[in-house]
């Protein structure tokens, strides 16, 4: 999630500066709000921009170490209150995290019990509280740390500094990307190498259950346990952006890649497979209200309206509730017939698109319970909807949507088994479902770890200026995204198409220079799949084909194929749509595009 800066030197350079210009090298990260703490100044926060930051801190504010955070808000609205770093309660530590204190509801009672007060909303403020009641005993800030990290469940990326000990800075990773600065008398803790750059280029990247401390004349590194560790000193020699960008050359790529991470966050905390359950609390206030619903109708816009149409496809099948999915740019013009037994769910990853916003507002003039399925905590449409499901997906730099529509898929499955399981679902095949999510991780890493085989496809067909896209009940929707990317980011004309629609009219442009994307999984329609290649390849159109691994029959009629693991039907769309992620951002690099830029694009469309 957002960004860490801190830094501790003896060289005279004056931290606040340094921390400060750090975090604007951290902005591109997509944030909400920011702070910084030094010692010897105290302590600084703001929603907003840095430059909200900038503009409220003190002349006087001086300081030789420090620790500064841009928050991409998990827990708690995006306020100053709610900004981090956090202390203790005795103002002596303090703490800024990246990531979600899976275990914090547990921790925040077992130490207000002990007698400790917080200030905030956040997951994270309980670890300052943590790492104090700890120093009653330990006597020692890295032992009461360490001690305190190991009661800690979730994932974090953390700085700690200790008021009686200001050169001191302890970093540690779980779960979120943390790296130390080596300098020549001066040492920086980050979440990624942007800002430490113009300070030195040696640095040392954490490992999950590293615990690193720092001062200005070195540092060491322990596992949770106290063992020491040796970590390799790494010199860069990337460029600030590419920083940015994890070494990858566009934010799509990165973000593509981190789709098994996403699926990972998306589902903490939220299933509990032994029973057959999906656990979300961000529904528990309209529990009761839903077990009388009887109709739902999704709004959204662009890729989130075809993860609502996929929705609409689990929805239906295993909750069995009827589901309409509707263009919020359209349902707003509709005479809806809506009561209190309607569901308007909108999707939106910014929770600011001003079409699926309106959408909602109209659902809720008519009666209808209002849920949000959004990736922006504190978000226009997180806040105006009754409940909602985060997406716990981290900030989405790109414009084309990837590993957003991913969790959305992966939020609307838990969606439908939190409501199956209230309407009849059996717990087994709650299990089953709830199996099989927790496998997509490494099944999406095996597809990534063949995005060479796509890059070959995309440059093969990289001069063709016409695309179909085919696919039938789940994964027609994720032909639809598939032609989406292709044309959002390479401006071609492509087109998703229902195969059974295509004898109705499509096929007539088919011809060798209109090739096709057919996505054919092993499932219900697989044989009516098969006739519909074979009816391409009868006019020969080239075909290239998304199968199940193992599946010789498709290989013998595609000319293409690239193999996707076994899944069960309900969640084949979310490994479906990795590839046709892939094959839409190696298709416009090959046609010279920047993937990031698509132009007339915006990131947020917050006009109607
Ligand atoms: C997706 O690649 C596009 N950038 C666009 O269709 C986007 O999905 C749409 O504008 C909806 O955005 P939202 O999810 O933030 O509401
Ligand atoms: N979960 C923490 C919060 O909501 C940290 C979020 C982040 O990664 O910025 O404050």
């Amino acid at each position: 999630m957002c960004g860490i800066f801190a830094y501790t030197g003896k060289k005279g350079k004056e931290a606040g500066g340094v921390l400060l210009d750090g975090l604007l090298s951290l902005e591109y990260r997509g944030y909400d709000s920011a702070g910084i703490f030094m010692p010897e100044a105290g302590v600084v926060r703001a929603p907003g921009a840095v430059a909200e930051l900038r503009k409220k801190i003190p002349k006087d504010f001086k300081g030789k170490s420090g620790i500064a955070h841009l928050r991409w808000a998990t827990h708690g609205e995006p306020t100053e209150q709610n900004a981090h770093p956090h202390s203790d309660g005795s103002g002596e530590i303090w703490v800024v995290h990246n990531g979600i204190i899976e275990n914090f509801k547990e921790l925040k009672k077992k130490l207000e019990v002990a007698g400790h007060e917080f200030k905030s909303a956040t997951d994270t403020e309980v670890l300052a509280h943590l790492v104090e009641e700890h120093l009653k005993t330990e006597k020692s800030f890295e032992k009461a740390a360490l001690a305190a990290l190991n009661e800690v469940r979730g994932t974090y990326g953390i700085a700690l500094q200790y008021k009686m000990e200001p050169d001191k800075i302890i970093a540690a990773r779980m779960g979120s990307p943390i790296v130390l600065g080596l300098g020549d008398g001066e040492h920086f803790v980050a979440s990624d190498p942007s800002p430490i750059l113009p300070h030195t280029r040696k640095v040392v990247f954490l490992e999950d259950g590293d615990v690193a401390v720092i001062s200005s004349d070195g540092h060491k590194i322990f596992k949770l346990d106290a063992s020491n560790v040796h970590r390799a000193t790494t010199d860069i020699d990337w460029s600030a952006e590419a920083a940015q960008k994890g070494g990858h050359e566009h934010f799509m790529i990165k973000e593509i890649l981190e789709a098994p991470e996403v699926v990972v966050n998306t589902l903490r905390g939220r299933l509990i497979p032994e029973k057959g359950l999906a656990k979300l609390g961000g529904l528990e206030s309209v529990a009761e209200q839903l077990e009388k619903i009887d109709r739902i109708i999704i709004v959204a816009c662009g890729t989130a309206y075809y993860a609502g149409l996929v929705g609409e496809y689990m929805l239906e099948e295993y909750a069995g509730i009827p589901v309409e999915v509707e263009l919020g740019s359209e349902f707003r013009y509709r005479k809806p017939v809506i009561n209190e037994r309607t569901i308007v769910l909108g999707i939106s990853q910014s929770g600011e698109t001003a079409d699926t916003l309106e959408a909602l507002r109209e659902g809720k003039r008519h009666g209808a319970l209002t849920l949000g399925i959004v990736n922006t905590v504190g978000s226009t449409i997180a806040r105006e909807t009754d409940a909602g499901v985060y997406n716990h997906a981290g900030p989405e730099i790109g414009v084309a949507s990837t590993k957003a529509f991913v969790s959305q898929l992966v939020a609307l499955a838990l969606l439908t088994v939190f409501l199956g399981r209230q309407r009849g679902m059996s717990q087994s095949e709650g299990e089953k479902i709830a199996q099989e999510l927790k496998s997509l991780p490494q099944k999406i890493q095996s597809i990534l770890d063949r995005k060479g085989e796509i890059e070959e496809l995309a440059k093969k067909y990289a001069s063709v200026r016409d695309f179909l896209y085919i696919g039938r009940k789940y994964n027609l929707p994720i032909a639809y995204e598939g032609a989406l990317k292709l044309k959002e980011l390479s401006y071609i004309h492509a087109e998703g198409c229902g195969a059974g629609e295509m004898k109705h009219g499509p096929i007539a442009m088919i011809d060798e220079e209109f090739p096709t994307f057919a996505i054919v999984p092993k499932d219900s329609v697989y044989e009516k799949m098969l006739s519909n290649i074979q009816q391409i390849k009868a006019r020969k159109g080239p075909v290239i084909a998304l199968t199940t691994e193992g599946d010789t029959e498709v290989a013998s009629v595609a000319g293409d194929v690239f193999f996707v693991p076994e899944t069960s039907e309900m969640l084949s769309p979310i490994l479906n749509a990795v590839p046709l992620h892939l094959f839409s951002y190696y298709f416009s690099k090959a046609n010279g595009y920047n993937p990031d830029r698509p132009r007339n694009l915006a990131k947020s469309v917050t006009v109607e």
